[in-house]
């Protein structure tokens, strides 16, 4: 959503670059800033204002600045509230390194952490800043080099720009998943995140593709394309359980932080809206879009299952969704006015991509939801969504399952408000949507009762996993997880309307079931399902809403939700599963991190 502007050549009153900048009013923003160096005082200087790029200009009227090369930013909040020290341009401790970024840093809590300990002190609550400082550790008077250096270490999104009061001549700019254009006029250099802002000074242009790093000196300019391995100094980036004993249960707590991630800079609360950059360059296509089919592999697909529920009921687009190894062999139905939605936390799993690339040959226009920047299905989809929740290391997947959830959630109100869906709905989910990462954390505080509860059920060989509607599919991945990490245990998954259609006869006091109720608008028909087991000696551990008691009195255990919305009780009651599962596992002395006969990426056939 943020716009960049930079110049190295002949001009060296920034007016040029605000006026620039205002062309790029278009896409939103929250502040803005500038910085240049003045040859003269051999020094960068910077300014930075909350609100319109006008306020930035009257700011400028009153103490202008002249330099050159000249470095300018529009800003819309992701990491970090709407205040100037937010504002880009960033500096390093020495403000010797000047840079702006679009796009989101997404392992800026572990670079920051090990950069403060180095002793780097910090004046913003950015993600963006993280990459200032870095750059600053590798820099020895080469600024594309020190850049080089640190974007390795970096996992996320970025336009970068770069200048520097040791290294002046020169404008370091970098790309990954987010367009950056240099536009050319003889010897004047112009780059920006929008064609549109630099027409004017632009005779010829140059797309920087993914991974480039340009360098622009006087009258020159050369681009590299970095990606060979290179052994680094500092493992900055090492992969850290901190206090925690596996990946596993550090990624569950890490599920309140996902859906904020998620969410971040995404939400328009006020119009009820979400704001999904991904999704811009095809806005128009997806108005046409008369249904959608979902495609994933295992904790994946289940996810997509939540989305049917979501998108159906909200904004009134029929869903089907199917595994990936399905989907291919059949011969699906589709015209120009489906659309596909691949949902893969790697964006490498072969079944989804090969079930993707079949759709597109039928002609749907091809969506994607992914962890893993630059990945293959972001570059074989038309457009997408990044969950933006940092590497996930755990086989099992858990904190995506949770941030998937969350951005399908965006997408409904997304495609929902281009339909039906009325402002007030709009706000509503918007608003519960905020709440969410606080509600998740109050789960988490019940830890040791859920490892307690794990004690007591790893005495179980056999499980029933039971839930109706949006909890359907939570079912499913509570039995999955079950499965996957607590492989001694077999556990199955049921709509509770189906239990007495035969599963039932399994039901003894050896077979215990997970029963999934909050209070929603099908409790009543799920407190059938778990009478009928009770009255077979089953065993129930229920999760349910906070403030049932009524639950107490048919449920051997309960764990408690806060209430939220309907639509969005999945992404609270996953939470429990998942623990419950990651306790059962480390109970039974299994390898939860890495389960026996998985993979993290499974990309073949
Ligand atoms: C493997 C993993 C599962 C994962 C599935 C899909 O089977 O073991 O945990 O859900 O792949 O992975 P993806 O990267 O496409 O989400």
């Amino acid at each position: 959503m943020c716009g960049i502007i930079g110049h190295l050549g002949k001009y060296n009153n920034l007016k040029i670059g605000i006026d620039a900048l205002k062309r790029l009013e278009y896409r939103g923003y929250d502040s803005a800033g500038l910085a240049a160096f003045n040859a003269e005082k051999k020094d960068i200087f910077s300014l930075k204002t909350v609100g319109r790029i006008s306020n930035l200009e009257e700011k400028f009227s009153k103490s202008p600045i002249f330099g050159n090369p000249f470095i300018l930013h529009t800003r819309w909040a992701t990491t970090g509230r709407v205040t100037e020290a937010n504002a880009h341009p960033h500096w390093d401790c020495k403000k010797n390194i000047y840079i702006v970024h679009n796009g989101i840093i997404e392992n800026y809590r572990t670079l920051k952490d090990k950069l403060l300990a180095m002793g780097h002190k910090f004046s913003s609550d950015t993600d963006t800043e993280v990459v200032s400082h870095l750059i600053e550790y590798f820099f020895k008077g080469n600024l594309e080099e020190a850049t080089r250096k640190a974007l390795k270490l970096i996992k996320g999104t970025y336009a970068l720009l770069i200048i520097s009061r040791e290294d002046p001549q020169k404008i370091v700019a970098a790309r990954l998943s987010s367009p950056l254009i240099i536009g050319i006029k003889d010897k004047d250099y112009f780059i920006a995140s929008d064609y549109n802002a630099i027409i004017p000074y632009a005779k010829k242009v140059i797309n920087l593709e993914d991974n480039e790093i340009a360098t622009i000196t006087p009258g020159n300019f050369f681009i590299l394309k970095e990606r060979e391995p290179e052994e680094l100094d500092l493992k900055l980036e090492e992969a850290q359980k901190g206090k925690f004993s596996h990946f596993m249960l550090k990624e569950i707590f890490e599920e309140p932080e996902a859906i904020r991630n998620s969410i971040s800079g995404r939400l328009l609360p006020e119009e009820g809206l979400a704001k999904l950059g991904g999704l811009e360059e095809v806005k128009d296509k997806l108005k046409e879009i008369e249904r959608m089919i979902i495609i994933g592999c295992g904790t994946a697909r289940y996810a997509g299952l939540v989305g049917e529920y979501m998108l159906e009921e909200y904004a009134g687009i029929p869903v089907e969704v199917d595994v990936g190894s399905e989907f291919r062999y059949r011969k699906p139905i589709i015209n120009e006015k489906t659309a596909v939605l691949s949902i893969s936390q790697s964006g490498e799993t072969a079944d989804t991509l090969a079930a993707l690339r079949e759709a597109k040959r039928k002609g749907a226009l091809a969506l994607g939801i992914t962890n893993v920047v630059g990945s293959t299905q972001t570059r074989e989809t038309d457009a997408g969504i990044y969950n933006h929740v940092g590497p996930e290391i755990g086989v099992a997947s858990t904190k995506v399952f949770i941030s998937q959830l969350t951005i399908l959630a965006l997408l409904t109100m997304y495609l929902g408000r281009q339909r039906e869906m009325s402002l007030v709905t709009g706000r509503r989910i918007s608003q519960e949507l905020q709440k969410l990462p606080g509600l998740a954390e109050t789960i988490l505080k019940q830890d040791k009762q859920i490892q307690e509860l794990a004690k007591k059920y790893s005495q179980f060989r056999n499980f029933f996993v039971l839930g109706r509607k949006y909890n359907y599919p939570i079912a499913m991945e509570g039995a999955l997880k079950l499965k996957e990490v607590a492989y001694l245990i077999h556990a199955e998954s049921y709509p509770g309307g189906e239990m007495k259609h035969g599963p039932i006869a399994l039901i003894d006091e050896n077979f215990p079931s997970v029963a999934i109720c909050p209070s929603d608008s099908v409790y009543e028909k799920m407190l059938n399902a778990i009478e009928e087991a009770k009255s077979r000696n089953g065993k129930i551990l229920a999760v349910a809403t906070e403030g049932n008691e009524d639950i107490k009195k048919i449920a051997d255990d309960v764990i408690y939700i806060p209430k939220t919305l309907e639509m969005l009780t999945p992404i609270l009651t996953t939470i429990p599963l998942h623990l419950f599962a990651a306790y059962i596992g480390l109970e039974l002395g299994l390898d939860i991190d890495k389960p026996r006969n998985l993979a993290k990426s499974v990309t073949v056939e």
